[in-house]
Formats: structure tokens, sequence, C-alpha cells
């Protein structure tokens, strides 16, 4: 009887920590969720674009990538010898804030070799390295909006 007790507190037991175990692996696995976009990229404790959304600056940003980017991302960012920038996905870089300033600002390397990407820290400003980001995201909504998004373009 008293062993018959025991066992019976000890499976208790174990089906308490059980269902504790997998009550908060639920938990974590439904929060994580909330912490990827549809591509997988990171978002919490992204950096904040301060020009995400503003009119004014996203047509600035439309410039300046005419001048900088689109002879290598191709107009409107659709590809060209350099990846698509607005198909809402950045396979080499990431495509949180954070991945896309520093790529722009210093570049890309793979392991460790310089790549055709280089830095424009030094001769873009950092709100027009933001307005330009600004620019890449709206241009992306815009043609999802329009039901006109590209998922490889020339690149896969
Ligand atoms: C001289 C050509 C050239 C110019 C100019 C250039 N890029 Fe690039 N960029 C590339 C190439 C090539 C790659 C791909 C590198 C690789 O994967 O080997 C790339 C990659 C990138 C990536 C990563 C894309 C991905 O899918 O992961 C981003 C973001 C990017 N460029 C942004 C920019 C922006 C913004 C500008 C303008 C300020 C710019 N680039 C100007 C050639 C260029």
């Amino acid at each position: 009887m008293f062993i018959i007790k025991k066992l019976t507190n000890v499976n208790l037991i174990g089906v308490f920590m059980t269902t504790l175990l997998l009550s908060s692996l639920y938990t974590s696995i439904t929060h994580a969720k909330d912490k990827f976009d549809e591509y997988g990229d990171m978002l919490e404790n992204d950096m904040i674009n301060p020009f995400e959304g503003d009119p004014d600056a996203i047509a600035v940003g439309y410039e300046r990538f005419n001048q900088r980017c689109s002879y290598c991302h191709g107009m409107r960012g659709i590809g060209a010898k350099g990846p698509p920038l607005t198909r809402g996905y950045y396979k080499v870089s990431g495509g949180t804030n954070m991945n896309l300033y520093s790529t722009i600002a210093a570049g890309l390397t793979i392991n460790g070799k310089p790549t055709q990407m280089g830095a424009f820290g030094a001769t873009i400003s950092d709100e027009d390295i933001w307005k330009i980001i600004a620019y890449m995201r709206q241009e992306y909504k815009d043609r999802k909006a329009a039901g006109s998004e590209f998922k490889y373009g020339v690149y896969p």
C-alpha cells in the first residue's frame, strides 16, 4: 500500500512536470513566431528606420537609389547584375533594418571576401541610407498591393 501510494505520488509529480515543460515549450514556440517575419528574419530588437512610410523621405530615397544603386540593382530594384532589392527578401544580407543598413554602409563580404557590393557609408549620409531603405520597403509594398510582386527576377 505504501509503495503504491509512493508510486502514484511520483507519477503525479511526473505528469505535473511534463505538463509544465510542454506548456512552457508551447508558449516559447508561439511567442517566438511573433519575432520573425515571413522570411524568417528576426525582427526583435531591430533598428528603427526613422523614415519608414514617410512619403517625402521615400521620394528622396527613390532619387538616391536611382543615382547610386539602380545601375547594379536595376530600375526600381528589380535586379540586374546585383540581386533585386524590392522583392521583399534579401537572400545574402538578411532583411532586417540592421542587416540592410550595415550592408549599405559597410558593404557586403562573403566568407571574408569583399563582393561587388561596396561600402556607401562614406559617400551617402546616414539619413539618406535610411531613406533609401524606406524607398525599398515601399516599392515592395506597392508591388505587392498591385499583385505584381516577383520572387526571383533574374536572380535566384
Ligand atoms: C557596383 C555594383 C553595385 C552597386 C552600385 C550597389 N550594389 Fe548592392 N550589391 C551588388 C552585388 C553584386 C550584390 C550581391 C553580392 C553577392 O551576393 O555576391 C549586392 C548586394 C546587395 C544587397 C544584399 C542583397 C541580398 O539579396 O541579400 C543589398 C541590400 C544591397 N546590395 C543594397 C544596395 C544599395 C541600397 C545600393 C545603393 C546605395 C547598392 N546596393 C549599390 C552590387 C552593387
